[in-house]
């Protein structure tokens, strides 16, 4: 008999816990308070873009029991993942309000275990342990990634899963959920799975701010970052990936995960300095694009600028701090008219972006402009006619914030290309 799983939260890395589990033929019971949500959920429809999951939550429809009674949960399962979200507060402390919400409605007793997935901070899992000392406690951090997290979620690198002496029995009903997805499992203490997750985020900002810098100081010595990034990365000690530069991360992970551990550093006394300059080198890095711009162009005043891409990565409709936010906010600041494109991402946009024009093709985005920026590095951006959209524009400018396009088939193509750091 498999293990019938719980499911508390059902955002998006609730929804792909419970499709993924479904998909490896467990029942699932999932539960949101969003009763809406759960209307849709249980008539399959998915009403954020993420590849395969649709599909996943259709094909295995009949394991998977959408409902927002707590209840009912709870007497069909004994593990109760906690998916809920803790967005950050004003102080960029985590707010744990929804999980301690949850932690309310569950019982004391030694039947059950909670199974943080949320990305919490280092301590809070001994804080609800000591709240309800019956209750077993697992944390099991999450590490997919937005566009490719049904694949990440079913083959995953490492899966780490913390817990403290007496709640074995749940954390080894946890490795044997995991077991069969193969990827190592990492069996550690509560504390210290917690602070994988933290520490795991805020290295890889780390790493694309160092490379951020590095471009920034490629480009007044004429290197180009992208070599010094592919002879850099075969070092195995450094490894390849997270050493893209460009524009800065965002997403609804990083930017929070640094922040988090750096006030949970502060908040314990200690001054996480190599975070701050994380932070700052990510803010500056979107600006410097407007810099760009106006070598080409001089004054932004009066000049239409078009974005090629909105969402905070490719392969999202997901629009939280993405870096399209903060240009178009600076574009319209230096008096500039902002029209973007973004393939997925216009309804997602629509509403935090009230004051641009949206097109419905990059085309449509590029004619009469007068510069561009590459704001999300989409498939679809490699194969446009370059030469005929340059030819629309008023003047051709592009600024590529991913390196995305070849600078000399850009040049060739009519364009002056700026890239980051090459
Ligand atoms: C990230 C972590 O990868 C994942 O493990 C965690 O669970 C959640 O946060 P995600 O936010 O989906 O996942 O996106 P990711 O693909 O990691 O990219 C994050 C940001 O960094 C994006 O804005 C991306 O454009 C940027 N990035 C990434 C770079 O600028 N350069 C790089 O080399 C890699």
């Amino acid at each position: 008999m498999r293990e019938t799983v719980g499911v508390v939260g059902v955002g998006w890395v609730g929804l792909v816990t419970a499709a993924c589990f479904a998909s490896r033929g467990h029942d699932v019971w999932a539960m949101d308070v969003d009763e809406a949500k759960v209307a849709e959920l249980s008539s399959g429809e998915v009403t954020f873009h993420e590849p395969g999951l649709a599909e996943l939550v259709t094909e295995h429809a009949r394991r998977l029991h959408f409902t927002s009674d707590m209840d009912e949960v709870l007497a069909n399962s004994r593990l109760l993942f906690c998916c809920v979200d803790t967005p950050p507060t004003y102080s960029g402390d985590a707010d744990l309000s929804r999980v301690m919400t949850v932690v309310e409605r569950l019982p004391d007793d030694a039947e059950h275990a909670l199974v943080m997935k949320s990305t919490v901070p280092s301590g809070t899992g001994s804080s609800i342990r000591r709240e309800m000392p019956g209750l077993a406690y697992v944390s099991c951090p999450e590490f997919l990634k937005e566009g490719s997290a049904v694949a990440d979620f079913l083959n995953p690198d490492r899966v780490v899963i913390g817990a403290d002496p007496g709640d074995e029995w749940a954390a080894d009903a946890v490795t044997a959920l995991y077991e069969p997805l193969g990827g190592e499992i990492v069996r550690t203490d509560v504390s210290s799975a917690e602070m994988i997750k933290l520490a795991s985020n805020a290295f890889l900002a780390t790493k694309i701010s160092f490379i951020n810098e590095i471009a920034n100081v490629c480009e007044e010595v004429g290197a180009d970052v992208t070599e010094v990034a592919r002879g850099m990365g075969l070092d195995e000690r450094i490894g390849g990936s997270f050493l893209k530069a460009g524009i800065g991360y965002g997403g609804s992970c990083f930017p929070k995960d640094v922040s988090a551990l750096k006030q949970l550093a502060g908040n314990s006394g200690y001054h996480f300095q190599l975070l701050n300059s994380v932070i700052e080198v990510n803010e500056l890095q979107k600006r410097r694009v407007i810099g760009k711009l106006t070598k080409h162009l001089g004054s932004l005043v009066g000049k239409r600028i078009a974005l090629l891409g909105l969402a905070f990565k490719p392969n999202t409709d997901d629009m939280r701090e993405a870096s399209s936010l903060v240009l178009s906010a600076r574009l319209q600041g230096e008096g500039a008219e902002v029209v973007g494109y973004d393939p997925v991402a216009k309804d997602a946009a629509s509403g935090l972006l009230p004051s641009i024009e949206f097109a419905s093709s990059p085309g449509e985005a590029l004619a009469g402009a007068d510069g561009a920026i590459l704001v999300t590095e989409w498939s679809e951006f490699a194969d446009l006619d370059w030469p005929a959209l340059a030819a629309e524009m008023t003047s051709a400018v592009i600024v590529d914030g991913r390196n995305f396009l070849d600078p000399e088939r850009m040049r060739a193509a009519g364009f002056a290309y700026e890239g980051v750091g090459r």
